[in-house]
């Protein structure tokens, strides 16, 4: 079980974690954490609140996708915040919880966990972990804002669907890591990543960040958005947070947000390779 003393009191005792976070809610087992968090706002209760779940019977994943979730074994996690930024930068905060995330993995368990843009973390091409943003309007008010994480940390067995997509923390570095502690380091990360999108020149910090911590630069994609599928060149995070892609035929392209297939992992994975 997730030790709720300990991650309450970090959250009392960290002054940056309290600015983001000032109740922490678990629960055995929830539909959905993101579910229960956009209850909350579409109801007009203050923000600032972490949801987390021991299981969840209908994880939400990006596109309609079902989150695999059982339980004991890994994070699922819903931050429900009222942001005092407008919707337009929103997109941001997926970038800066994909850096904190990073970072939470490098601190508390060391392996080669990148950023697949735009929101997934992956290790070895497998993904470890997944970012959820949901929001609605509120009639003219700044909406709320609900970011679900789910984090793969001591599982070691998926479903037939996931077991060459997926991976999780125990399997990447051997070792069973203590999801109290990730939680903890999870809190404080994104709550300075969260504060850092408050100050000057703080959006061109973050995409440097991202820049830095991210596994689709510099190869061939084919990333799939609402409109079209598009294949070329990952040339870099622009300042807005999309990816630039250079076409075929030499065009560039900046695509806000896709689901991404790095080419190089399908013709890995491809029979013969
Ligand atoms: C993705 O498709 O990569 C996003 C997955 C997000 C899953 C998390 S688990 C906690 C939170 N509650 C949900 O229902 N979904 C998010």
């Amino acid at each position: 079980m997730l030790d709720i003393d300990a991650i309450q009191a970090h959250c009392k005792q960290d002054p940056t974690v309290r600015e983001w976070v000032r109740e922490v809610l678990f629960f055995d087992c929830l539909r959905s954490t993101n579910r229960t968090a956009m209850e909350m706002a579409t109801i007009g209760m203050p923000g600032g609140v972490a949801i987390f779940a021991e299981s969840q019977t209908g994880g939400r994943g990006r596109l309609g996708r079902h989150w695999f979730s059982p339980a004991g074994i890994n994070l699922y996690l819903s931050l429900f915040l009222m942001p005092h930024q407008p919707a337009r930068t929103f997109p941001f905060f997926s970038l800066a919880t994909a850096v904190a995330l990073v970072q939470t993995i490098q601190k508390i368990a060391p392996c080669a966990a990148r950023i697949k843009w735009p929101n997934d973390i992956v290790i070895e091409n497998k993904k470890v972990a997944g970012i959820l943003l949901e929001s609605v309007t509120m009639g003219g008010q700044t909406p709320p804002l609900v970011i679900g994480i789910g984090m793969n940390v001591n599982g070691d067995d998926f479903p037939a669907a996931l077991s060459t997509t997926a991976t999780s923390l125990k399997i990447a570095t051997g070792n069973v890591v203590d999801r109290s502690d990730l939680a903890r380091e999870l809190l404080t990360a994104l709550s300075e990543q969260y504060r850092d999108l408050q100050g000057q020149d703080s959006f061109y910090r973050l995409i440097e960040r991202a820049r830095s911590l991210c596994q689709t630069l510099h190869q061939r994609v084919s990333v799939r958005t609402p409109r079209a599928t598009f294949e070329g060149w990952a040339e870099d995070i622009t300042s807005e947070g999309s990816l630039l892609l250079r076409m075929g035929d030499g065009r560039t392209r900046k695509i806000p947000l896709g689901d991404m297939v790095h080419l190089r992992e399908v013709n890995e994975n491809a029979p013969g390779h």
